[in-house]
């Protein structure tokens, strides 16, 4: 099957997302996105921004991010030639209908999410908040940014143990593609985020490596041997980027300037030059990209059948109501079986054509 021919999944993934956050049964039908797990500062953050080409993240010291952030890019087409861009914005699941061009507004909303439900202190909450960017530069794309992970002591407080447990969670799932950060500055041995990876995908199949701050080695060293997959195995590879420093952020360094050094910085670098290809930013998000999408096409049958014995069984339930006119939970429950079979038949049918043969 070529990729001309073949539908954008991701999108439609998104709209399943959509409808089984709805129905807070997002764990029953494990979704495909790419899960983003690192240490505290290792530049999470920073790589989500760049393959956003926006400021919107909450920084700051500590635990930032205390919920799981679920993140779907969304592709606005380009404009027909002398028509302006179609202004970016973000739209969260939590404030239906309401758009949001400010972009700071969007971290506002986030802090303020955060808090609510969270708590004000350095709690953190497993209910993920939902975030679609709409925007002509990125590509389709769902991430999931999590809390980072810490180590203060020798004995890991309960806010360490219930950080930990959130990540494995999320990345057990054998449709999670695993995002592992590791600053270039510390030895590859001691990355949290790929020893936690090891645990839950042993053989490297559904990692894919982020080197981050290559800037910040030291002198007369490089990275070569991991960006060449020769350090460590993993099947998807190892992706070098240098966002953009402390520094950057507090003189407010734009976004297109960050992605010019970048991309300059890998061009010029002695030992970088000849793979600068397939470093930085924008390699990442087309890899990304595409390794969601073979990721998709990899799980379809099983998330069919999956999604066809979820329909069956509300129906069952459906049935067991008795007279759905009277009871309240008969109607909350014929509607979501009406979604369900609304996007599960729209999956299927952009997939092969065919349909699950459900009706309502
Ligand atoms: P997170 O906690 O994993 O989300 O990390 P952040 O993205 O917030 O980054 C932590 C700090 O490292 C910030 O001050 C960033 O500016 C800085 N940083 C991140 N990536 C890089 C990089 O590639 N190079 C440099 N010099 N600094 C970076
Ligand atoms: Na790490
Ligand atoms: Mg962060």
């Amino acid at each position: 099957m070529s990729t001309q021919t073949f539908p954008d999944l991701i999108p439609l993934v998104n709209k399943l997302q959509d409808v089984f956050s709805t129905i807070s049964s997002n764990d029953l039908l494990d979704l495909p996105q790419i899960v983003v797990v690192g240490s505290q500062s290792s530049g999470k953050s920073s790589v989500l921004e760049n393959i956003v080409q926006r400021d919107f993240l909450p920084r700051g010291s500590g635990i930032v991010t205390r919920r799981p952030l679920v993140l779907q890019l969304v592709t606005l087409p380009e404009p027909a030639e002398g028509k302006p861009a179609p202004e970016e914005y973000g739209e969260f699941l939590h404030v239906p209908s309401k758009h949001f061009y400010d972009f700071s507004e969007i971290r506002k909303e986030i802090e303020a999410e955060t808090q609510r439900v969270a708590g004000g202190n350095k709690g953190i909450s497993r209910m993920p908040i939902h975030l679609k960017v709409y925007s002509t530069k990125v590509l389709n794309l769902t991430l999931v940014d999590l809390p980072g992970l810490t180590k203060v002591g020798d004995q890991p407080t309960d806010i360490e143990k219930q950080t930990r447990n959130l990540i494995v969670d999320y990345i057990s799932k054998p449709n999670s593609v695993i995002l592992a950060v590791t600053p270039a500055n510390i030895d590859l041995v001691n990355s949290d985020s790929l020893k936690l990876s090891r645990q839950v995908d042993p053989e490297g199949r559904r990692t894919i490596g982020v080197l981050t701050k290559l800037d910040l080695m030291d002198a007369g060293t490089n990275a070569l041997d991991i960006l060449s997959g020769r350090a460590y195995p993993l099947k998807l590879g190892f992706v070098g980027t240098v966002n953009r420093s402390q520094q950057d952020i507090l003189t407010s360094k734009p976004m297109t300037d960050a992605l010019k050094s970048e991309a300059d910085f890998f061009k010029q670098h002695p030992a970088y030059r000849n793979i600068a290809h397939r470093c930085g930013t924008a390699f990442l998000s087309k890899q990304l990209n595409n390794i969601l999408m073979n990721h998709i096409r990899d799980r379809l049958p099983d998330m069919k059948a999956k999604l066809n014995s979820m329909i069956g069984q509300t129906q069952q339930e459906l049935a067991s109501y008795g007279d759905p006119a009277f009871t309240g939970k008969a109607h909350r429950g014929s509607l979501i079986l009406k979604l369900l079979t609304k996007f599960a038949n729209d999956f299927v049918a952009s997939i092969d054509g065919t349909s699950l043969e459900i009706s309502t």
